[in-house]
């Protein structure tokens, strides 16, 4: 008789689930991510040799974690990948993306979404409102710039104006406060000024709100300027590290 199989992987690991079996991780080096695919074909033809029938194969992640800096491994991106370990610590599985790596356009404001929901602009963005719909969490990490956020970050949050629409228009939001899914800010700027914190967490918190994330808090590392810096300061590591414990235990995304 022909089971059911579904399984998804994620940079941490592969998890399968071959109902009723509960799903477990296999441990996979995120490098060798792009080898994904290929395995999956090989699980497919396996399962059907087997007589299993294989639903799907999907990447979903639990965490998405967002790194806006211009700079690969920046302090915020350094703070960034500390919290998120605390995540797969309790296998919980994270996806980074780095918005420097995408081709992003900013919002034209046509309100063209307002039909629908759907931004009409053809470019990266796309992939990434799906995956902000099947993330529980959703982490956004930025450089403190001019006391605010980079404009990266400011682009990827613009591009959810469909969003806006769809939410208070349409009536038809993505994503449903009761799904209780979660957004964390986390900056890194040189000054000790807590108010440059204050003003980008008051932007993400706007964010997180219009597309129904509950405002899971915000860590702004103060002191940091120069590329790497963080690495130099285990305390400020540790902060972004107890911040994604406490993210995702109260946030019980166990
Ligand atoms: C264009 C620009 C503007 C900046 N503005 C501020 C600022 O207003 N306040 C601040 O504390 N740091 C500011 N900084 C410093 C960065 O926030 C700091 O270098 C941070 O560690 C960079 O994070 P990253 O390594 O993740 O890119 C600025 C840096 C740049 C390049």
């Amino acid at each position: 008789m022909p089971s059911r199989v579904y399984w998804q992987h994620s940079c941490g690991g592969i998890y399968w689930c071959l109902a009723p079996i509960k799903p477990g991780l296999l441990p996979f080096p995120g490098d060798l991510i792009d080898l994904l695919p290929f395995l999956g074909n090989i699980l497919k033809v396996t399962a059907a040799f087997c007589g299993i029938h294989l639903l799907g194969v999907i990447f979903v992640p639990d965490i998405l974690a967002i790194s806006s800096s211009p700079r690969r491994n920046g302090n915020s991106e350094l703070a960034l990948r500390s919290f998120c370990r605390a995540a797969e610590e309790k296998e919980i599985a994270v996806e980074l993306i780095r918005l420097h790596e995408l081709r992003l356009s900013p919002c034209r404001g046509c309100e063209l979404c307002a039909r629908d929901g759907k931004c009409v602009v053809e470019d990266n963005m796309q992939p990434l409102y799906k995956k902000v719909v099947e993330a529980r969490g959703l982490v956004l990490a930025t450089p403190i710039y001019f006391g605010s956020l980079s404009a990266q970050l400011k682009i990827f949050i613009d591009r959810f104006e469909c969003w806006w629409h769809a939410k208070y228009r349409l009536k038809k939001p993505f994503v449903l406060p009761e799904q209780k899914k979660a957004g964390f800010l986390l900056c890194a700027g040189a000054l000790r000024k807590p108010e440059f914190g204050d003003n980008a967490a008051f932007i993400a918190g706007v964010f997180f709100h219009s597309i129904n994330y509950h405002y899971g808090g915000m860590l702004h590392l103060q002191g940091l300027d120069n590329m790497g810096a963080i690495n130099s300061n285990p305390a400020a590591l540790k902060d972004a590290y107890d911040a994604g414990k406490e993210f995702v235990r109260s946030r019980v995304l166990l």
